[in-house]
């Protein structure tokens, strides 16, 4: 019961965070073709600010509940090395404990990263995650 909780909470975060990633990358980018750059920075920040107060704790859950949900179907590792599951699964945590520590760092600590230009980066981290949350299966 209550890893079923646990991930359905880790698959609601999970879209919240890539969801917006979608949002962002399809179709927000689009809107700068309709306005000008200042207009654009105006718009972009009235929604932003919105953003900020639901996105980065989402990405939190899903890397918490993610951190819970591995220690219960990672499983013991055999004498002939990983399965695919497991290399699957460590890649995909992998790939969340980047966005989760680069976002925190980002967004509650001030930190930017090296390069900060757009969210294309965490957009492809996402897809990616979703890809082999779903091929780690077979
Ligand atoms: C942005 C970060 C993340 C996203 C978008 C994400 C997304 C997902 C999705 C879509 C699933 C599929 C659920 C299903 O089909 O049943 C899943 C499952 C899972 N995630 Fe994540 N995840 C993220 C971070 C993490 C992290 C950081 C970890 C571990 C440290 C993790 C561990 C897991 C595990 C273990 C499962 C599988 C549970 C099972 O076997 O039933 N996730 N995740």
């Amino acid at each position: 019961m209550t890893f079923v909780l646990i991930k359905t909470i880790h698959i609601f975060a999970a879209f919240i965070y890539g969801g917006f990633l979608i949002v962002d990358n399809l179709f927000l980018v689009k809107i700068k073709k309709s306005y000008n750059e200042e207009e654009h920075k105006e718009i972009r920040e009235s929604f932003m600010k919105y953003v900020r107060n639901v996105v980065p704790p989402a990405l939190i859950v899903a890397v918490l509940t993610g951190l819970y949900l591995i220690t219960q179907v990672f499983g013991p590792i055999s004498e002939e090395g990983m399965s695919s599951f497991q290399m699957l699964l460590s890649l995909k945590a992998f790939l969340g404990i980047w966005l989760g520590i680069r976002g925190f760092l980002q967004v509650y600590m001030g930190i930017q990263p090296l390069v900060f230009k757009s969210h294309v980066l965490p957009f492809s981290f996402v897809i990616t995650i979703i890809f082999l949350s779903q091929f780690m299966y077979i």
